[in-house]
């Protein structure tokens, strides 16, 4: 593993900011990394970096930054129904998501058209349209970055959450103490469509389908999300900037009943998520900028980057975006990427 000196960073973050990273490699082989972990981790911890899709630089990287470019795919057992797939951590989502279908697995459908690397999939337990990647995600190889001993994670020991798992926080509190390498699913031969979000059932029913295929479903996803959500290789972003918040269900109906439209779901714990972006569009964010640090005209969850916007510009903005929400509604929005 070598690295390279003062690395600029723009086009390895989908927000497109300039940053630069003072050592950077990428990571392309497990034993590799093993060894370097072995031999430096301890003395300087790497910051650890997959496709960049959920990443908001506000400044350089002095640590040495690893990115994991492991690639591959695989099934690894074929047992009836059931199929157990191993993806390495590099390799690009969707098009992992695309090689399942065609390989007749089912299960990842829903999460079609995310950006990002495999291994960003487990950290942020990726969501959309209902599904998680939490359901199907079997376990998690990873290396220790202070002693780069390997490490499997079964599911439950990934301690799943909305946006969130073990991986965010690491297990003594050590941001990037693992490295995932690879990521296991099981995935099925049998297809169960997850038609709970309203939005994918209208999708489907105005194309006429009322018996989807997994395909079907895919090809409803990549409909909505390109409709919705600005793409990154188009207008820098980083999908939702902030997460939904999640408030106790007194606290939700008394705002239900001073803001009757507010858009409320039942999440776990009987408590209630609330929609960040109609929070945001009621704060009056939808579509304003500041400077070239701008909220998505489509979409309030999304801040963008008009071009040339600074992290420190984006940051600045979504720190007023949180400002006026807590104002209005007494509500306190968390970004959703890792903001550095
Ligand atoms: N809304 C507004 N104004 C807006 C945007 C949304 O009023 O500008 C309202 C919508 O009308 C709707 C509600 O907010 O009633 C929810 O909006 P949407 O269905 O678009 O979903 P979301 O909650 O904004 C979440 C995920 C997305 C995921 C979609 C679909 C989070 C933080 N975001 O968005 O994930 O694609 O649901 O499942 O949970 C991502 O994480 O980057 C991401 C795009």
């Amino acid at each position: 593993m070598y690295f390279l000196r003062d690395f600029p960073l723009a086009s390895f973050n989908t927000f497109g900011v300039a940053a630069t990273a003072r050592q950077f490699a990428v990571v392309s082989s497990e034993q590799a990394l093993m060894r370097w972990c072995a031999d430096h981790g301890k003395s300087t911890p790497p910051f650890l970096m997959g496709g960049g899709s959920n990443l908001l630089l506000t400044h350089d990287i002095e640590a040495p930054l690893l990115q994991l470019a492991l690639r591959g795919a695989r099934v690894v057992f074929d047992e009836g129904p059931t199929v157990l797939v191993e993806a390495m951590a590099g390799e690009p989502w969707h098009p992992f998501v695309l090689w399942t279908l065609k390989q007749g697995l089912c299960g990842l459908e829903n999460l079609s058209l995310i950006p990002g690397f495999v291994g960003a999939a487990p950290v942020q337990n990726i969501g959309a349209y209902g599904v998680e990647t939490a359901e199907s995600c079997e376990s998690v190889m990873t290396v220790n970055t202070q002693t780069g001993e390997p490490r499997e994670f079964s599911n439950a020991e990934c301690t799943f959450g909305y946006r969130d798992s073990v991986f965010k926080h690491g297990l003594d509190g050590v941001r990037d103490q693992y490295a995932i390498t690879r990521v296991r699913f099981r995935l099925s031969r049998r297809f169960t469509p997850r038609l709970d979000y309203g939005e994918l059932k209208q999708e489907l029913k105005n194309a006429a389908i009322t018996a989807p295929s997994a395909a079907d479903v895919s090809r409803a996803v990549i409909a909505i999300r390109s409709r919705k959500l600005p793409d990154p290789a188009v207008i820098g972003n980083a999908g939702s900037f902030f997460k939904n918040p999640v408030v106790a269900a007194d606290v939700a109906a008394s705002l239900k009943s001073r803001f009757p439209t507010m858009p409320q779901y039942a999440a776990p714990d009987a408590q209630i998520k609330i929609a960040a972006g109609w929070l945001i569009e009621q704060a009056g964010w939808k579509g304003r900028r500041l400077g070239s640090a701008g909220v998505h005209s489509q979409h309030a969850l999304v801040l963008v980057n008009h071009g040339g916007a600074t992290g420190a510009a984006l940051w600045t903005l979504a720190r007023a975006v949180q400002a006026d929400v807590q104002q209005k509604f007494g509500i306190t929005l968390e970004p959703e990427p890792r903001v550095v």
